[in-house]
């Protein structure tokens, strides 16, 4: 069953704490799809997310500029962007590790070339452009995990 929610975040900051307050959240082994134009704000939350659980960046086998790793010792992030790639161009691109790694948690900008790969359950993330820095988050879960997210970040971010 599918559930959704609208967010708003009117600067780069609120969109740092939303992040913050997601990676509360996080288990090992959520999936969340990214999707909106460019400058929607998509990257400035996946870094929130890094940087709040404290995460550092290492090296991949995957092209660098496609998919990075964060890591500490127990969590495993990948954050990965195909902006402008197509299926055919990220078979065999390296993603073996991230697919096979079940407790990883991953978030895919761009995510349609891969996403038939990936678990169904995941939750949808839209950036939507408003006036100036204002953005609208339009959130959708698709399964049990991501209803839980859903459902956590809208708790929290009563308080945002
Ligand atoms: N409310 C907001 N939330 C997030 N970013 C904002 C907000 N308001 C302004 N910004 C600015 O918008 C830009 C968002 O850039 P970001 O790289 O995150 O976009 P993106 O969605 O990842 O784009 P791309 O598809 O090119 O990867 C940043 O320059 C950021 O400072
Ligand atoms: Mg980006």
């Amino acid at each position: 069953m599918e559930q959704r929610v609208q967010l708003k975040t009117t600067s780069r900051e609120q969109t740092l704490t939303l992040a913050a307050q997601f990676a509360r959240l996080l288990r090992g082994g959520e999936i969340v799809f990214l999707r909106g134009p460019i400058g929607a704000g998509k990257t400035v939350f996946v870094k929130g997310v890094a940087a709040s659980l404290g995460l550092k960046s290492s090296p991949t086998s995957a092209s660098f500029s496609l998919m990075k790793r964060y890591q500490n010792k127990q969590i495993r992030m990948f954050h990965i962007d195909l902006f402008r790639l197509e299926e055919t161009e990220v078979f065999n691109l390296g993603f073996e590790e991230m697919l096979e790694d079940e407790q990883a948690i991953i978030l895919a900008e761009w995510p349609d070339p891969i996403a038939h790969m990936l678990p169904a359950d995941r939750l949808e993330m839209n950036f939507v452009l408003e006036q100036a820095d204002t953005r609208t988050i339009e959130l959708t879960s698709h399964g049990r995990i991501s209803a839980a997210l859903l459902e956590g970040l809208c708790q929290a971010a009563a308080h945002l």
